[in-house]
């Protein structure tokens, strides 16, 4: 399989604790940076395909605002699955009813380059 490599922003857009969200040729993307590295994530939520970008990002760990789920920016791993419904945290009972069959799973990772003038991403061809 090829990859893609797209230029999809400049460095000083991507900061510590935010998230930036680009289309990449039609791949909804999701920039952040954590200890000084560029992340990139495809912007769809595992559980139910949700873009992400108003998620909130702490100590590299980005959290959906749909359901609550937890992801390692750097990784992908998913660090908490379902707890809360479009952003309302819920009670443990609730969580396999929000969880709508769905086993947990990670977020897709990106290869990324910076560049002293640009932020390259790599795309499965
Ligand atoms: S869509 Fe992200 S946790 Fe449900």
């Amino acid at each position: 399989m090829t990859e893609k490599r797209i230029e999809v922003a400049v460095p000083g857009q991507v900061n510590e604790g935010e998230l930036l969200a680009i289309d990449a040729e039609g791949v909804p993307v999701l920039l952040s940076r954590v200890d000084g590295r560029v992340c990139a994530v495809i912007n769809r939520c595992p559980h139910m395909g949700m873009k992400m970008s108003r998620g909130h990002v702490c100590d590299g760990v980005v959290t959906c605002p749909w359901h609550g789920s937890r992801f390692e920016l750097r990784s992908g791993e998913n660090v908490d699955w379902v707890n809360a419904f479009a952003g309302v945290p819920m009670p443990r009972w609730t969580h396999r009813i929000i969880a709508m069959g769905k086993s947990p799973a990670g977020l897709t990772t990106l290869p990324v380059e910076e560049r002293a003038d640009a932020i390259i991403v790599s795309l499965p061809g």
